[in-house]
């Protein structure tokens, strides 16, 4: 593996660092406060090329590889999850799945918009009753020869009220189990297509998570990606990247967290001196750098071996599954680092807590992930 950044790629994560930085750090904490979706900084990262940077520039997006999207993730994330989870399921989830498995006609209309960040998209695979077990599919789009009829429930939707195009994961055919699933692409606006209330989260309150309600919606043949019957596989091998981006979002809160307890240990003092020179510090800080390196160089080389088109599919369920682990755990370290100050919203740190937490359900949650590992190493 060879992961030595270029110049491109350190220019790419200065210019993510900067706008972290200079526009979503100010009102990052009033957003997280009234669950307000970050609508205008979205649309200054798709101006800037952040929401299709692995797209071709064919296709309106960036053509960059996807060491570049982990270091973009990566800065984003430091500062605000709720930004970057839009980010990650419209370059992961939605440009990619239609890019790779869409026809030129579905690209034109639906990816040229998506990747130039005109407007965002969703992917709609968890239901009230199919989390994990993803095949239980209780959403059926009914065959009606020119259309699909839609009906059913698509639960924890990201992007949910914000999202121009939805990619949904329905049953076509029951007897044919998860081989009967189709993806389908559906428009907002679409008569049958209800948006739910938006969710009230515990962390990535900035983002637009919603139920979504279907009756009887028409969706054109036309718009089903791949041949009939892919859809499972192509929400299976689509997730397998989007794992990628969220594994980068759990290296941000990290490393975001670690950023701000090293600062405050340099500038609190007790005991007569700086806390960063006792020792019961230090201790806590070697562990959170060693961990986040660790994080960092499996996000990494996940994303190095699909650049490489090599297999990534065990290399992304293990950087979700240790960078979302070391989110969590470099987060609470980072609160008790600044004590009682921690536990106010003005210190970042609390907020960073409780949005590292979905890193370890969304996108599969570590259980699913150690199945995708499990399997892979047994399978030799
Ligand atoms: N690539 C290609 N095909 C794959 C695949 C992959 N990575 N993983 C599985 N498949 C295929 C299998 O080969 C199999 O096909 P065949 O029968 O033809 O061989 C088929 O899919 C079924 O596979 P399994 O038998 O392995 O399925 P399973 O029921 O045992 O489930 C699982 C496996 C890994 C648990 C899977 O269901 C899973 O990933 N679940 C979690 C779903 C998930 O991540 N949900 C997140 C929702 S999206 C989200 O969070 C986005 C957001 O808004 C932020």
């Amino acid at each position: 593996m060879n992961i030595e950044l270029s110049e491109e790629h350190l220019m790419i994560q200065k210019a993510a660092r900067d706008f972290a930085q200079n526009e979503l750090l100010p009102g990052v904490i009033e957003r997280d406060e009234h669950q307000k979706f970050p609508a205008e900084q979205v649309k200054m990262l798709g101006e800037l090329g952040f929401l299709g940077m692995m797209v071709s520039p064919e296709y309106g997006g960036g053509g960059m590889d996807c060491v570049s999207y982990v270091l973009a993730m990566e800065e984003i994330s430091k500062v605000d999850s709720s930004a970057s989870v839009v980010m990650s399921v419209n370059n992961s989830l939605v440009c990619w799945g239609l890019e790779t498995y869409g026809n030129e006609e579905q690209k034109r209309k639906y990816l040229v918009p998506l990747a130039k960040g005109e407007i965002i998209g969703a992917f709609c695979l968890s239901e009230p009753e199919a989390g994990s077990d993803a095949t239980s599919q209780r959403t059926t789009a009914i065959d009606m020869g020119d259309h699909y009829l839609l009906n059913g429930t698509k639960n924890w939707i990201t992007n949910g009220s914000s999202a121009s195009v939805y990619l949904i994961i329905a049953q076509t055919d029951v007897q044919k189990g998860h081989k009967g699933i189709n993806a389908l692409i559906v428009e907002r606006g679409m008569p049958g297509f209800v948006v739910g209330p938006k969710e009230n989260k515990m962390g990535i309150r900035g983002s637009d998570t919603h139920s979504l309600m279907f009756t009887d919606v028409k969706v054109p043949k036309e718009n089903r990606i791949g041949e009939d019957g892919f859809g499972f596989k192509f929400a299976m091998k689509t997730l397998t990247g989007g794992r990628i981006g969220i594994a980068s979002q759990a290296l941000g809160i990290a490393s975001g967290a670690y950023e701000l307890a090293l600062a405050y240990s340099k500038q609190r003092k007790a005991f007569g001196t700086e806390i960063c020179n006792h020792q019961a510090i230090q201790f806590k800080l070697a562990d959170m750098a060693t961990e986040i390196e660790a994080a960092r160089l499996l996000c990494l080389k996940a994303a190095w071996l699909k650049d490489q088109h090599l297999d990534y599919d065990l290399a992304s369920s293990m950087a979700k599954l240790f960078a979302s682990k070391v989110a969590m755990d470099t987060t609470i370290e980072a609160v008790q680092i600044h004590g009682g100050y921690g536990f106010v919203k003005e210190y970042h740190v609390e907020r960073l807590m409780r949005d590292a937490k979905i890193t370890q359900i969304y996108e599969g949650t570590s259980e699913v992930q150690k199945i995708v590992i499990s399997r892979s190493i047994l399978k030799g």
